[in-house]
């Protein structure tokens, strides 16, 4: 989109080159000196034009923050499909249109979620560091055994985009699918997976979990103590989705005693901040919310948003506008 004057964008962060030069090519940029409130409120100080702001799933926009926002913010497309980090309701009262990036991350985070799976179940974690450490002897028939996923069972708790993805590939690993709730429209998968209506039939089928909930308050803690108690002992549970929606205290207690053999996680309540817990535990593997990060990915994720901008000031309906 090329306009005579064009509009005042504020972006939080660096993004990929590609989508950077886009964005300069057809916005003015103004840029946080860093990602805090109070630096997004000085930039408007500086520049009350600001008409449309692009921020990331780290910036938390908060309903005092939108309160601040100047009268000139029109639109919040956030580089991310998640937007629990976005008071939808604040940004709502103020008619502010809110867009995300759907679609285009399916396939990279349906892959780290296979990884974070599989690595868990093969102790990945621990065989890195052993060999890091210099102390590894050399093969030996019983160092770090760990378990089969051809022939088990993955429970895929949120049958949307990511988790039908992550149950194609884990299908391809012979694993068998549970899936909870929405029952999927694809004929092969109806036939193939097991859909469960109710959850007592689906947690005891779930040697393997992979979460590919909606962050928010409805799914705050909802991997909660009495659902892991369900899982059969010894399974191994896998998040990507939202730190938030896994009971760390819960999770962390099953780790220590074993109920739960091994856990995957990408996603952490409060990144970057995260339960010290997992670190010391051997049997985590974990990642800094890498869901995403791909050249590819986070290149369409921008153009996406992009996109998205392009249609709402040039008076379109943005393709991905949250409601
Ligand atoms: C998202 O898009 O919500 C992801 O968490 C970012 O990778």
């Amino acid at each position: 989109m090329r306009s005579a004057t064009p509009h005042t964008i504020l972006v939080t962060r660096r993004l990929p080159d590609a989508v950077e030069e886009r964005l300069s090519r057809d916005y003015t940029l103004v840029r946080p000196k860093d990602s805090t409130a109070p630096a997004f409120l000085a930039c408007f100080a500086n520049a009350r034009d600001v008409a449309g702001i692009l921020c990331t799933p780290a910036d938390y926009l908060s309903s005092e923050l939108i309160a601040a926002f100047p009268k000139s913010i029109k639109i919040i497309a956030t580089y991310s499909v998640g937007f629990n980090h976005i008071d939808v309701t604040a940004a709502g009262a103020r008619g502010i249109a809110i867009t995300n990036t759907p679609g285009v991350l399916t396939d990279a985070t349906a892959d780290l979620a296979m990884l974070l799976l599989l690595g868990a179940a093969r102790r990945a974690s621990e065989g890195d560091s052993l060999v890091r450490s210099g102390k590894w002897l050399g093969w030996e028939p019983t160092q770090l055994l760990g378990m089969d996923v051809s022939g088990k069972s993955l429970g895929i708790l949120g049958m949307g985009r990511i988790g039908t993805a992550v149950a194609r590939r884990a299908a391809a690993f012979d694993m068998r699918i549970h899936c909870l709730g929405r029952a999927s429209k694809d004929i092969h998968q109806r036939l193939e997976w097991h859909h469960h209506e109710k959850e007592d039939t689906f947690w005891p089928n779930c040697q393997f979990l992979s979460i590919h909930l909606p962050g928010g308050s409805a799914t705050q803690g909802f991997l909660n103590a009495q659902r892991i108690a369900a899982l059969p002992h010894g399974a191994v549970v896998v998040n990507t989705a939202r730190g938030e929606i896994v009971d760390d205290d819960a999770l962390i207690k099953a780790l220590s005693d074993g109920h739960v053999a091994a856990a995957g996680l990408d996603v952490f309540a409060g990144e970057p901040h995260f339960r010290k817990e997992y670190a010391a535990l051997p049997n985590t593997l974990l990642l800094p919310h890498l869901g995403s990060a791909t050249v590819e990915t986070r290149t369409a994720m921008g153009f996406k948003a992009l996109d998205n901008l392009d249609a709402f000031f040039g008076g379109l309906l943005p393709p991905d506008l949250v409601d």
